[in-house]
């Protein structure tokens, strides 16, 4: 399983880089303008301090939601880095991006995602990623670890290469739950990669060992 970090935040990611265990980056314009990263050339710069920091994929969203554009936006972002994959949203013209891209040997990942119809359409117009938006279902009352499910049992069923990237992870629960299901990667805060460190018990386990090495010594 993949560990992608959510989040545009700089420090965050060279902490989650430093662990060892990060696999990528996703980001999105609500990320970007949270960082106060606006304007087309800051954003390039951005996404290339991120790649400088990871060594995998870098998710970079287009904010064209026409054809033509979203094409002339992914094939700039894409020429930016080699690590990065452009990130389409699920939308008629988006679906017909990602099939251009694909033919063209541009990664993609397809954004905002809620249904399995949506992942299958992904799926077959030849998406790199697809990113169902678990925690934003479960928001709603609506079961985002059962769409994981359902995407996995679709891909299984015809062997569709789509990896499936379980998006909007709030908390440790979800990494783990999408862990159970078979995501191919998750993307989370940096809470939930950290969080699953802990448990009290090695805490206590690790003190009494310490205690007992000093009495011995
Ligand atoms: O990867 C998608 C993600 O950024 C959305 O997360 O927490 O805003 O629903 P959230």
């Amino acid at each position: 399983m993949k560990f992608f970090i959510d989040t545009a935040n700089l420090d965050q990611i060279r902490e989650a880089q430093e662990l060892g265990v990060l696999d990528g980056v996703t980001t999105n314009p609500s990320l970007m303008a949270k960082e106060g990263i606006t304007g087309k050339d800051n954003i390039f710069k951005h996404y290339k301090k991120i790649c400088d920091i990871v060594d995998g994929d870098v998710s970079a969203e287009v904010i064209a939601t026409d054809f033509d554009g979203i094409v002339r936006e992914g094939e700039e972002l894409a020429e930016l880095h080699e690590q990065i994959i452009v990130k389409v949203p699920m939308i008629k013209d988006g679906v017909k991006a990602i099939k251009y891209f694909s033919d063209k040997g541009i990664k993609t990942n397809c954004t905002l995602v809620f249904s399995p119809g949506q992942a299958l359409l992904a799926a077959k117009a030849g998406a790199t990623y697809v990113s169902p938006f678990i925690g934003r279902l479960d928001d709603i009352s609506t079961d985002g670890l059962n769409l994981i499910s359902e995407i996995r049992m679709i891909y299984d069923n015809y062997g569709f290469e789509t990896e499936i990237l379980a998006a909007s992870v709030r908390h440790t629960m979800h990494v783990i739950d999408c862990a159970k299901i078979g995501a191919d990667v998750m993307t989370g805060p940096l809470s939930s990669i950290v969080g699953l460190l802990n448990h009290p018990l090695t805490d206590i386990g690790l003190e009494k060992f310490l205690a007992d090495h000093k009495k011995g010594n």
